[in-house]
């Protein structure tokens, strides 16, 4: 009976997809088969499958079909078999999975917090996506705020992430920090961040006009401005880009407008994807990509095991908490409505105050 199912999209066309059913495998010894419970999508997870090839997100759940990959994403899973002596059959685990109903784990290193998958094909991989949290040892774990977590709490650390590497560069000597996709929930969550700080810069969220009312609402940005007013900006302020947009015409009308003024461009995501070609005034020399799970090893070798993990915590949290008056999660279960979501949100169709977290 085939009762594993995957949602494939092809992986140079990430609006085709299929649903593919599988038996479901024996787990081998130490082993564990966890059942996906809920996951977000987010443009973060279109943005997985769109740098696949250049990042290796395809290599986290392998299919045997090479035109074909599945997407990782954010969210929690119930242990339904274990051949593991440490790990209990309705464990709740919250990480990073494939859309799909299952997934075989093999335990490496298992604490009470945390559990690692050592699969072979994913040593290689950044840790930060092979760490699973125990969540039912987590004291006063309730599950109430899970669709938070799925959603928020990947971008958020990310968010927290770009405010410590601005600091820790003291801001690149520039006064004003441009928030491009301002609307996205990474780049809110580095507005808190931002705005929390003892003495900001100006900060500048920069968006489309369908998104600027949203953006507007938040409070957070000095100044929203919309993509067709870029040239509006005032070109005489020494200024970071923090963008995640990934749009090289946007990117180069910037740098562009500030030329030496651009003091530094973090280049985090890759929202508006069909438009990622970087025109000639882009400045490549003051640019640089920004992967959070690597600066996350850093901060790892910095400050200690843990350390990276409380701080981000108690920054999400706080944000989480802020956040519920805006954000809306929509809460959907069964292939059709995976797939509905997944489309929503490929097309840009999912409002900026708005997110997914479904199941099959
Ligand atoms: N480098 C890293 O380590 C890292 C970590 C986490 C996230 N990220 C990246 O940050 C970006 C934001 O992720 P998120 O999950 O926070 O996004 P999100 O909240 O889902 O972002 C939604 C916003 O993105 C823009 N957008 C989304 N789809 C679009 C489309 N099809 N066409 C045009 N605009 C579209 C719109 O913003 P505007 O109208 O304001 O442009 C929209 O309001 C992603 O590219 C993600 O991969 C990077």
């Amino acid at each position: 009976m085939a009762d594993i199912t995957e949602f494939q999209v092809r992986k140079d066309k990430l609006d085709e997809t299929r649903r593919v059913q599988h038996d479901k495998p024996t787990i081998g010894d130490g082993q564990i088969l966890a059942k996906v419970d809920r996951f977000a999508i987010t443009a973060n997870n279109v943005t997985y499958g769109v740098v696949g090839e250049r990042i290796g997100y395809w290599k986290f759940f392998p299919v045997t079909d090479e035109g074909w990959g599945v997407i990782p994403v954010w969210g929690f899973a119930d242990v339904e078999a274990s051949n593991h002596p440490e790990i209990s059959v309705g464990e709740r685990l919250y990480g990073y999975w494939p859309m799909a109903s299952h997934l075989v784990i093999t335990p490496g290193k298992v604490s009470a917090k945390r559990l690692a998958d050592d699969a072979p094909h994913r040593r290689e991989l950044p840790p930060v996506y092979n760490s699973y949290a125990r969540v039912s040892n987590e004291p006063g774990y309730d599950g109430e705020t899970d669709n938070d977590r799925m959603v928020l709490m990947p971008l958020y650390a990310t968010s927290f992430c770009i405010y410590d590497f601005l600091k820790d560069n003291d801001w690149f000597a520039a006064k004003r920090v441009i928030v491009g996709s301002a609307s996205s929930k990474t780049a809110i969550g580095t507005a808190y961040a931002i705005k929390s700080d003892a003495a900001p810069p100006t900060l500048v969220g920069l968006t489309s006009a369908r998104n600027r009312d949203a953006v507007e609402r938040l409070g957070l940005y000095d100044e929203v401005v919309v993509y067709e007013d870029i040239e509006k900006l005032s070109s005489d302020v020494a200024t970071i880009i923090i963008d995640m947009s990934g749009d090289g015409g946007v990117l180069g009308r910037l740098h562009k407008l500030l030329g030496d003024n651009m003091k530094y461009t973090s280049n985090v995501g890759v929202t508006h994807f069909t438009a990622n070609e970087m025109s000639p005034d882009f400045i490549r020399d003051r640019s640089a990509m920004f992967f959070a799970p690597g600066h996350i090893q850093k901060r790892t070798k910095d400050w200690g095991p843990g350390e990276f993990e409380k701080r981000a915590h108690i920054f999400w949290r706080d944000a989480a908490l802020k956040s519920r008056s805006w954000l809306t999660i929509q809460e959907a279960h069964g292939f059709d409505a995976v797939e509905h979501a997944w489309r929503d949100v490929y097309t840009g169709k999912t409002p900026a105050e708005a997110a997914w977290a479904v199941g099959f």
